[in-house]
């Protein structure tokens, strides 16, 4: 996955050799991210040699956030997420054995990055208001918890308040049709938020998923 696009600094550069040294030693049960990358790189370029605050609503096993924590070498990474899956792993005969130890897998995973990674557990609902009342505020938020539109709406809604004027949201899953009403699904919930907060936004990707910069 070469980034050679006009312009692009060597340094920007993330090839598929990069990638495999970043996974080295890891173990997972999953790969829902790899296929971000190439869109995550571009998106993210801007950030890459700042000191980004970066909040992941949904870590699961450390994929995407070992993705922040190596692409953006200056960030500081906060993980919300329950560790207990969501409703569609323990459904799927071949991941819920996963969850049991999901936490687990997370913390060997991200381990070299202890100093850099602040893992809280919790659902974004409990957790999300606690970082705001300790004004805490961040630069990227990566949405990518629940999929119900309703609980994805509350995490749009308390992700909206933590990110700075300049920041990016991005939303996971907005394309996902794994269920079959709009209710289990993230779509509903991400643009009737986005419809709450018109001209406070510029939408920068939609494809899979959806991203935009808050104004
Ligand atoms: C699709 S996985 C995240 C994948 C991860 N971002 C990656 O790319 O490697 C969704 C995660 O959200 C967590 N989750 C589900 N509902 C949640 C909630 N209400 N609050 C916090 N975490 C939640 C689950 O435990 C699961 O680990």
């Amino acid at each position: 996955m070469e980034r050679t696009s006009a312009g692009e600094r060597a340094s920007e550069v993330v090839n598929e050799a990069d990638i495999a040294r970043w996974y080295e030693g890891c173990v997972f049960s999953s790969d829902w991210t790899t296929s971000h990358f190439p869109v995550w790189t571009e998106v993210l370029a801007a950030h890459r040699h700042r000191p980004a605050r970066v909040l992941e609503i949904g870590s699961w096993e450390g994929r995407s956030a070992l993705f922040f924590l190596h692409y953006l070498a200056g960030s500081s990474l906060t993980c919300v997420d329950t560790f207990e899956g969501s409703v569609e792993h323990h459904e799927n005969a071949s991941l819920a054995p996963s969850v049991a130890d999901v936490e687990r897998r997370f913390d060997a995973n991200t381990a070299r990055f202890a100093d850099r990674i602040e893992k809280i557990r919790g659902t974004s609902g409990s957790v999300l208001p606690l970082l705001g009342i300790a004004g805490r505020r961040f630069d990227i938020v990566y949405v990518d918890g629940s999929h119900y539109a309703a609980d994805v709406y509350g995490d749009a809604a308390l992700a909206w308040s933590l990110t700075v004027s300049g920041g990016l949201v991005l939303f996971d899953d907005y394309d996902w049709n794994l269920m079959e009403t709009e209710s289990e699904r993230p779509r509903l919930g991400i643009e009737t938020f986005l419809r709450t907060v018109p001209g406070q936004f510029r939408e920068i990707h939609r494809d899979y998923q959806l991203i935009v910069e808050k104004l």
